[in-house]
């Protein structure tokens, strides 16, 4: 594979492009060509195919990667029901969920040797596995690597939105690094671990269980722009040649299963196709927004998108609020008020959030589910007024959403744990009435 422009400055190797149709091999040679399943594998490898979608997807949504390991997936002991923790799935009916505006602290600091699976934590989710629409949301906060175990997903992809800590996710088909900054998005059924070498694992996850996510439709924006296709990279090929006394962790059926492996199942040492982990680096996206008036609906930071089968209406899609200039004129500049049909999830990598002053901090959340109204607090509203309208630069910061189109329901650890906020309403009661009936047009509006 040859570098590219985006080649990170790293030890791990990647190969660009949105969904490419890749090809990598770790061994010279081992890729067989001109077919997929030969007689006899080079190495003496087993040949093994992953599919992502249905074997008849049309062929601009059809996912599947050819797999070259050491030993197929279907080795290893009977997976027998671990005890979940706090990971929970749909039809998420443990507690009812409000139509208040809702606002959660950061998670505690874990018990020492919690690793990433074990320190998840279930937020809430909407819609149903089994019909593959909704997700649920995940928090995690691990300070430990995950050692001798290997997790994968049945039930949906996995977007992980790091907050804090370096991410070394090590899956079957590569190695990805990933920074607070960055994220990164494991396919539905690969395995990998996650290893945390500054000894703390922060941040968020997306369990999508609809439609993989793919770039949004440009529209009128034309061929270039947000989330730009050769920005994301996926990892070469690199295998672990490991026996030992290992553990699968599955996730099926809303429960976590175990299963005893007697050799890392991270063998795979070639591979070709385009159904593969990757990741993106936030800074590069392409922020498009106003240069006249009036704050843009926030799709116009649409990262990633989940569709549904109504056409515009996203199972689930991943938005930013990166550094940007503000230039509108005449303009209320932050988020102005509103209530939507789709539902919002936000969380905050770093920085301050321009519609919120206080309370929002990194590594906490917020949700506005259907109809809920919100917008910018009292103090950031004040501002926000009465401000001077020249190009502002909103610096060092970083929010992220995840709109959905069904309303998301909370888990019983959302609506009780100590991180939720119960004062959060409080920050919009100083918007007292300005209404002025002589107030008179002075023809600036
Ligand atoms: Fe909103």
């Amino acid at each position: 594979m040859t570098a590219t422009a985006t080649q990170p400055k790293t030890t791990y190797r990647y190969q660009s492009g949105f969904g490419n149709e890749f090809a990598t091999e770790a061994l010279p040679g081992a890729l067989p060509h001109g077919k997929n399943s030969p007689q006899k594998v080079p190495y003496g490898l087993y040949a093994e195919q992953v599919s992502g979608t249905a074997f008849t997807a049309p062929r601009g949504q059809n996912k599947r990667t050819w797999l070259y390991r050491i030993r197929p997936s279907v080795v290893h002991t009977p997976f027998k029901a671990m005890e979940s923790g706090l990971v929970r799935a749909t039809p998420f009916d443990e507690v009812y969920t409000p139509p208040n505006q809702l606002r959660w602290n950061p998670l505690p600091e874990p018990p020492a040797g919690t690793d990433f699976v074990s320190g998840m934590v279930t937020i809430g989710g909407n819609g149903d596995f089994n019909t593959h629409s909704g997700h649920a949301i995940h928090l995690y906060a691990a300070n430990a690597s995950m050692q001798g175990r290997y997790f994968y997903n049945a039930d949906g992809e996995l977007l992980i939105v790091p907050q804090k800590g370096l991410h070394i996710v090590r899956t079957e088909l590569g190695v990805l690094e990933v920074n607070a900054g960055e994220i990164c998005v494991i396919p539905r059924g690969i395995k990998f671990l996650v290893e945390a070498p500054e000894g703390v694992l922060r941040g968020y996850i997306c369990e999508n269980y609809g439609s993989p996510f793919r770039l949004p439709d440009l529209g009128p924006i034309g061929a270039n722009g947000l989330a730009n296709p050769r920005d994301f990279v996926s990892p070469e090929a690199a295998f672990e040649e490991q026996e030992g006394d290992f553990q699968v962790v599955a996730k099926f059926q809303g429960q976590l299963w175990s299963a005893s492996i007697d050799h890392s199942p991270l063998n795979v040492v070639a591979w070709h196709g385009n159904y593969a982990p990757y990741k993106y680096d936030l800074k590069l996206f392409n922020t498009i927004n106003t240069v006249s008036f009036d704050h843009p609906d926030p799709s116009i930071f649409t990262v990633l998108t989940s569709p549904s089968e109504i056409h515009g209406t996203a199972n689930i899609d991943f938005v930013i609020f990166p550094p940007r200039w503000m230039v509108a004129e005449h303009t209320f500049r932050p988020p102005w008020f509103h209530r939507n049909f789709m539902n919002e999830f936000m969380g905050l990598i770093y920085g301050v959030y321009d519609a919120k002053e206080e309370g929002f901090v990194p590594g906490g959340c917020s949700l506005h589910n259907c109809m809920s109204g919100h917008g910018p607090d009292s103090a950031t509203y004040e501002k926000a007024v009465n401000a001077d309208l020249k190009p502002h630069y909103i610096d060092a910061t970083l929010a992220f959403m995840f709109e959905t189109r069904f309303v998301t329901k909370i888990t019983k650890f959302a609506a009780e744990s100590g991180t939720l906020q119960e004062d959060y309403y409080t920050c919009w009661q100083g918007l007292k009435s300005g209404f002025d009936r002589t107030w008179q047009p002075n023809g600036s509006h």
